[in-house]
């Protein structure tokens, strides 16, 4: 089996809301994702709701018809809304005010309660709850502890040892196979606690490739290299050639 694609579309609103304006369409991207293949879409409700608005919520959740899953911060605020859209999936992120982009994975071991307790919420509204976390043991069994449906593991890390000037200079190389070997025996770890595993942030048409190799990983959350490509190409290309990396990085395991 295919690790699932969810396209995060909150580049979409960024756009959007650059202006202030009616255009783009989160609704219309979506569809144009499902419609490439995608098994789902994902987007951010930030507490500084930078990009996707409330009102996007209740759009995309009548008209998204594979999967919808929204990160949010374990905050009252956002298990509110949670159980106002129900979403299928909620993935708790860590937050930081002022960030560019979430920097890291939520530290579930040092905010172990609060996530528990939210946890607890997603799961009584019948809601998957996924936690996004950097690919460490500790994070894991503390994820498991708390109740968690699945695991987003974080590959910022992976995708930073990547990034141009990359290169096949040894060092770096190294370093790449130290990332994806944190992911491998995390995914394997996380999986063995009967946890679903996803993986996510940074990743790209070219890196994925490498991590769609690794067996538990059920299900990827990829935005910006989509977006930024449909802008080039159109978001239904764009779907397209990350659904093919994916595959390819699958078979090239099988
Ligand atoms: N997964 C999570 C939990 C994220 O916060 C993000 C960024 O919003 C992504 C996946 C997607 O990351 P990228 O836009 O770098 O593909």
């Amino acid at each position: 089996m295919f690790a699932r694609l969810n396209v995060n579309i909150d580049h979409v609103a960024t756009v959007r809301q650059a202006r202030r304006a009616a255009e783009p369409s989160v609704v219309a991207a979506a569809m144009i994702c499902e419609q490439a293949g995608a098994d789902g879409i994902t987007v951010h409700l930030r507490g500084d709701r930078r990009h996707i608005q409330d009102r996007d919520l209740a759009d995309l959740r009548r008209v998204v018809t594979t999967y919808l899953n929204v990160e949010m911060a374990a905050t009252e605020e956002m298990m509110r809304i949670a159980a106002e859209v129900h979403p299928d999936a909620v993935t708790l992120v860590a937050e930081r005010p002022g960030e560019v982009t979430t920097e890291g994975g939520l530290d579930v071991v040092a905010n172990f309660e609060a996530v528990r307790a939210c946890v607890g919420r997603l799961r009584d509204h019948g809601i998957i709850a996924s936690l996004f976390v950097d690919p460490e043991n500790e994070q894991l069994e503390a994820a498991r502890a708390a109740g968690a449906h699945q695991v987003e593991l974080c590959t910022a890390a992976y995708a930073e040892a990547t990034q141009p000037p990359a290169g096949f200079h040894p060092e770096t190389q190294a370093r790449i196979g130290h990332e994806l070997d944190r992911l491998r025996r995390a995914a394997a770890l996380a999986a063995g606690y009967g946890l679903r595993v996803a993986a996510g942030h940074g990743l790209t048409c070219r890196n994925v490739v490498a991590v769609a190799s690794i067996p538990e990983i059920e299900e990827f959350n990829i935005g910006h290299n989509i977006i930024a490509r449909a802008v080039l190409v159109g978001l239904d290309r764009a779907v397209h050639e990350m659904i093919d990396s994916i595959r390819r990085g699958r078979s090239a395991r099988a």
